[in-house]
């Protein structure tokens, strides 16, 4: 039997891959733009990060891991996320000193949940993220967000929601905390087992339930909001001033709580609002993590971020019917007649690629109705035609494949004359 796939997985083919490639590039262009620079850190790392980076009493901890024994005993994990990775790397590699501060950093690349597949959840997906260190400026924090939704924008996006929350600061989130074991813990025997722990060891996760989503007590669980002290309740405002002044519109949700233990102050998601987009709608997810960098044995550094997987950019995409601009076609397919014109063709085919422009040749021995069929698959510009009685008197035939013309030209002359269509 044939080997497939595994679960939550996929291939990116041809055809598909090239969506990928403009989605990358367009946040490399932006990062460069936003003055973020690219970092990449080992694809799995010690276990031990992530249960003190993400926390050990999340989903992504508990049930999602891909946890294994290395040969020399040592516990590891293929990363479920980039955050504490790069807190991680920023603390080791001490960029704490750098003389230009705040640190930002962004990576691209594949995280790995073992979660139940379904549309728009994937076991191993990829993605782009932005972390900026060392700066406890709200601006930043909009700053953040305002490249995520230019992304998004700037591919053609346009039904987005964008939610933001401030999860306070540690006074602010001991107070609340407070509230909530004393909102849940009468009627703790009526939620599932998960939240019955989650109660005394992190009562806010108990928020983020999927199964006990709509039991009354969710809706009626005091608001974080309502327990946020001065500096808290200022930073949010000031965060919501200059998102209005960027002209980003959000809606301020209470609820949004996120999946990972490391948040505080600013929390936010970009959800897709398109029809037909499915039940996973969150696009984006970030917000502030001081205290990550002490949690893993660094200085205390203020910090914020943003993660979006390239599975749901392309989802999103596609519930909104927008096509992406692929597949130019080549700019010269090279056909041959006779044995020693296609032997020629292989130093022209590579005279023409050193030259800047995508060529290709027949490699099937293929007549040269056969030879045009290729050309045309590939969507080349022009057909370059050479025979045997061509390459004796030192010439090839050109042939402009959207207009029907050909012209007869020099062999010498074959390069420059491409160069000269280029300009
Ligand atoms: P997260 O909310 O766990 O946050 O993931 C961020 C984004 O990754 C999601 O909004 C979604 O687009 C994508 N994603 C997550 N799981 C899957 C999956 N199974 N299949 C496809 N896409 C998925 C983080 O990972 C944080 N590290 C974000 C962050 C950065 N916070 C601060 N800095």
């Amino acid at each position: 039997m044939a080997i497939s796939i595994p679960r939550g997985t996929q291939d990116i083919l041809p055809g598909e891959i090239e969506k990928w490639q403009l989605i990358e590039q367009k946040a490399r262009e932006l990062c460069e733009k936003y003055q973020y620079q690219e970092i990449r850190t080992p694809i799995f790392e010690h276990t031990d990060l992530f249960l003190r980076g993400v926390g050990d009493t999340t989903d992504i901890v508990q049930k999602e891991m891909y946890t294994f024994e290395d040969r020399g005993g040592r516990s590891i994990t293929l990363r479920p996320e980039g955050t504490a990775a790069v807190v991680r790397s920023f603390v080791e590699k001490k960029m704490f000193g750098y003389a230009n501060q705040p640190v930002k950093l962004y990576y691209m690349g594949p995280m790995f949940r073992y979660e139940r597949p379904q549309a728009g959840r994937f076991r191993q997906f990829v993605q782009f993220g932005i972390e900026a260190l060392g700066s406890n400026d709200p601006a930043i924090d909009a700053e953040v967000i305002s490249l995520a939704m230019n992304l998004y924008k700037e591919m053609g996006l346009r039904k987005l929601k964008l939610i933001i929350n401030s999860l306070g600061d540690k006074e602010s989130r001991t107070a609340h905390r407070e509230a909530l074991v004393n909102h849940f813990k009468p009627r703790i025997g009526e939620f599932c087992r998960d939240c019955q722990n989650r109660l005394e060891k992190n009562p806010l996760r108990i928020l983020d339930c999927k199964q006990d989503h709509d039991h009354e007590l969710m809706k009626s669980a005091p608001s974080i909001l309502e327990y946020l002290n001065d500096y808290s309740k200022a930073y949010f405002e000031k965060l919501q001033q200059y998102l209005t002044q960027l002209d980003i519109p959000f809606e301020v949700d209470a609820n949004l709580v996120r999946g990972l233990d490391y948040y505080n102050h600013t929390a936010f998601e970009i959800m897709s609002n398109a029809e037909g987009f499915g039940a996973i709608t969150t696009l984006c997810g970030g917000g502030r993590y001081n205290g990550l960098a002490e949690e893993i044995g660094g200085p205390e550094t203020p910090g914020i971020g943003f993660a979006l997987s390239i599975e749901r950019f392309i989802a999103a995409l596609k519930a909104e019917g927008i096509e992406l601009e692929i597949n130019e076609g080549i700019d010269c397919y090279l056909a041959s007649l006779g044995d020693e014109a296609k032997d020629y063709t292989v130093g022209l085919l590579q005279q023409l690629r050193l030259a800047g422009f995508s060529a290709e040749r027949d490699y099937l021995d293929r007549k040269i109705k056969a030879q045009f069929k290729a050309a045309d698959r590939l969507k080349a510009k022009y057909v370059a035609i050479l025979g045997d009685d061509e390459l004796k008197n030192n010439k090839i035939n050109v042939k402009n494949m959207a207009t029907g013309e050909q012209e007869e030209i020099a062999l010498e002359s074959f390069i420059q004359y491409f160069q000269g269509l280029k300009q």
